[in-house]
């Protein structure tokens, strides 16, 4: 968005941040936030595992954090605490980053329009889980990742952007999904930017 006549710009989207484990493209996500022309700043981390790595790193880096585990209560119970945390934080729109748990129809469309996740594989290739192992079972020349906005369809939401690598010979889902999320950390934060620009 280009700035006012005044030289001031437009205020920074307040970004919460959904993880499950070890966060890194969440820490992507923070530290392209420390760029002076970044048009959001991470406002609230929240997982559903207290003890995700993410959560830690996410402290350590001043960024505000908030853990509810889901285990013994309804889903619905569940979501009303992520839902109410990230209201506190004042947040506008939602990133998923490895957040491994369906959100319900109802999260989705309290926030509708206001959630993107990143997928590792060129969706609409893939969608769920294993994506590394299936596209090379599939025998494809390319693999990558997809940020994507959230609706009530898994993985299914308008794709916002892709990164793609070469699947090489030799390749295991470990080797692939490595070099697919060095790709992760430059797109999701740049795909975000635009997309709130816009
Ligand atoms: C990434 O591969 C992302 O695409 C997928 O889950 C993984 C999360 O990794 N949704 P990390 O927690 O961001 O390191």
């Amino acid at each position: 968005m280009a700035e006012a006549a005044t030289g001031a710009s437009s205020p920074r989207k307040r970004l919460g941040i959904l993880i499950s484990g070890r966060g890194s493209n969440m820490a992507s996500l923070v530290e392209a936030a420390a760029a002076p022309d970044c048009p959001y700043t991470v406002v609230l981390v929240a997982s559903d595992k207290p003890e995700a790595a993410g959560l830690a790193w996410a402290a350590e880096h001043g960024v505000p954090t908030f853990a509810q585990s889901p285990k013994g209560m309804p889903k619905a119970e569940y979501e009303a605490k992520i839902d109410a945390a990230l209201r506190a934080a004042g947040v506008e729109a939602i990133a998923l980053a490895g957040y491994m748990r369906l959100l319900s129809d109802d999260f989705v469309a309290r926030w509708r329009g206001r959630i993107v996740n990143i997928h590792p594989s060129l969706l609409p290739k893939y969608k769920g889980l294993d994506t590394h192992a299936r596209a090379i079972e599939a025998g494809d020349a390319e693999a990558g990742a997809s940020v994507h906005l959230v609706t009530e369809e898994l993985d299914g939401g308008h794709v916002l952007g892709q990164a793609r690598v070469p699947i090489l010979a030799g390749d295991t889902a470990d080797s692939l999904a490595a070099r697919v999320l060095a790709e992760e950390h430059k797109l999701y934060p740049k795909t975000l930017a635009a997309w709130l620009r816009s």
